[in-house]
């Protein structure tokens, strides 16, 4: 979906997936000692603000003006800040090895600059920082189409594989990657059982 489809979406006023974080990215996240992390397509904001309650430096960035507003929104209400911007490219301009962690939640981005987006957030993580991954995989299209409220993208091309990401985080070390079936029960837009990688690796 383009820009224009993600505000008009993000203009319900219900979260679409919900203002609890994604429950991988604080199982995760909950293991952590706080430092600055970054969240890529962090759309209506439930991880950037979830970090930002647990003490975190927070980033994030999505193409969706109306996400970001909501994001904001989310964090006033929580009583935390957030730095949050609207990117739509692979241009970003965060530091080099700026960020402990970059957690990608779901950021399916189109499939021509997937990797390009990929291998700049590899840079931006500094030497022993995280990248935390959770995604639709290539398993995923029957699953959206016995229950289409589970979402995520129909196009092969988006969803990711295991094999991809590894390739795109070359200089990262496996500390878990996981093909999975799992309930998901975020807004009302991921409902349902998916099929989704989960993915985490430590940069050398
Ligand atoms: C399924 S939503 C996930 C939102 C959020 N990560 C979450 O889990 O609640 C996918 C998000 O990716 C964003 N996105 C897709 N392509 C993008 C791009 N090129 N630049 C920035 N954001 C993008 C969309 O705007 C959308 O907010």
């Amino acid at each position: 979906m383009n820009a224009a489809r993600w505000n008009e979406r993000y203009g319900a006023e219900a979260y679409v997936y919900g203002t609890e974080p994604n429950q991988f990215f604080k199982e995760q996240l909950d293991q952590l000692a706080p430092g600055r992390i970054l969240l890529p397509a962090d759309g209506e904001g439930r991880n950037a603000v979830y970090a930002a309650t647990q003490g975190w430096e927070v980033f994030a960035f999505d193409q969706s003006k109306a996400g970001q507003e909501k994001a904001l929104a989310l964090a006033d209400q929580q009583g935390v800040t957030i730095t949050y911007d609207v990117f739509d490219s692979p241009q970003l301009p965060y530091l080099t090895a700026h960020f402990d962690a970059i957690a990608l939640i779901y950021a399916h981005f189109q499939p021509e600059i997937r990797s390009i987006f990929h291998r700049k957030f590899a840079e931006l993580v500094r030497p022993g920082g995280i990248i935390i991954l959770e995604a639709f995989n290539k398993g995923h299209i029957p699953y959206k189409q016995a229950n289409p409220s589970v979402g995520g993208p129909g196009n092969l091309q988006v969803l990711m594989s295991l094999e991809e990401l590894q390739d795109d985080f070359a200089g990262f070390n496996l500390v878990m990657g996981a093909d999975e079936v799992i309930e998901l029960a975020e807004g009302d837009y991921h409902r349902g059982q998916g099929s989704v990688v989960r993915y985490i690796g430590k940069k050398n």
